[in-house]
């Protein structure tokens, strides 16, 4: 695979998401059958997060430890990113020492930076502007459950972030039409928006903005929501919780969907707020299914670009 870095999910080609996804498959398979698989023997990766996290900590870190290599957690107080010292001076640093590096910023920018700096492969673990790792094991639950990725449609309710904007490109990839049910103010990002437009003219994977959350479900195989307030909007709760109130998913909007659609949430979730607890526990939901593939889509991530 030509790839050296993973900060969009723009820089994969249709061909690298089916490697990618193959590969999860595999080493997926592997695991289970308690087959090693030590791929990444003697590498370290550097894990450097700028805000709390549970599932991207434990995966990366548990992924490294069975393909054979170590991983290394380095928290916000640690390196204060281009406050201590520059983005740049970090990635420099980060490359004489470890073979990749795992970045969870405030700023998309931070990450890019430390992409363009650093001579070792950057992973993006979540930014503002996108969260790539969620979208391939998200996509790769969807193939589990759905079969054929191309021809089905994921309608995603609520806010148009950086799941969101990770989930509509790689959509547009694979040949999954992406409908977002949005309120004015709060759509996917407006360039990704185009660039996803134009990769789905060539895989007949449609794009669609609508406001009401029941029209976006009616036909939808995938319903996903995440999160009003992402990390770092905290100031903008009471707006965001106001303004997101028609966009729950609820047994109620259920109704308006096919009864074989899956229920999808990257967590963490807030019960009672964009998924009822009935809906996020109940039989349509795979949210733990997501949340161990992230594991899978990580490892075969990091094989292929550190390997
Ligand atoms: N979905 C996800 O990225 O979870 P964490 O914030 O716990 O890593
Ligand atoms: N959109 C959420 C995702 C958390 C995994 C956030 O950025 O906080």
């Amino acid at each position: 695979m030509n790839l050296s870095d993973l900060t969009s999910i723009n820089e994969l080609s249709p061909d690298a998401v089916a490697e990618v996804l193959d590969l999860a498959l595999r080493l997926k398979k592997e695991q289970k059958a308690g087959k090693e698989h030590p791929i990444l023997k003697g590498k370290t990766l550097a894990m450097v997060f700028e805000k709390p996290s549970l599932r991207t900590r434990v995966t990366f870190e548990v992924g490294m430890q069975q393909m054979g290599g170590y991983a290394l957690y380095l928290g916000p107080s640690d390196i204060q990113l281009g406050v201590r010292e520059s983005v740049a001076d970090v990635a420099r640093n980060l490359s004489r020492w470890v073979d990749g590096i795992m970045a969870r910023t405030f700023s998309h920018k931070t990450v890019a930076d430390l992409a363009e700096y650093a001579e070792v492969p950057v992973i993006n673990g979540l930014s503002d502007l996108e969260h790539p790792c969620q979208a391939l094991a998200d996509f790769l639950t969807i193939h589990e459950r759905k079969g054929d990725l191309r021809g089905i449609t994921l309608a995603y309710i609520g806010d148009g972030n950086n799941v969101a904007n990770s989930l509509m490109l790689l959509a547009a990839r694979v040949g999954t039409s992406f409908v977002v049910a949005c309120p004015s103010g709060y759509e996917p990002d407006q360039s990704l928006w185009q660039s996803a437009k134009v990769t789905g003219e060539t895989t007949g994977s449609r794009l669609l903005r609508v406001e009401d959350p029941r029209e976006a479900v009616r036909e939808a195989d995938v319903i996903y929501t995440d999160v009003w307030v992402s990390m770092g909007q905290e100031e903008e709760t009471d707006r965001r919780t106001r303004d997101f109130q028609p966009y729950q998913v609820n047994s109620e909007l259920l109704r308006h969907a096919k009864p074989d659609a899956i229920v999808m949430h990257c967590l963490p979730a807030h019960r009672g707020l964009e998924i009822t607890d009935d809906v996020l526990d109940g039989p349509q939901s795979v949210v733990l299914d997501q949340a161990e593939n992230r594991l899978h889509a990580q490892k075969a991530v990091m094989g292929l670009l550190m390997g």
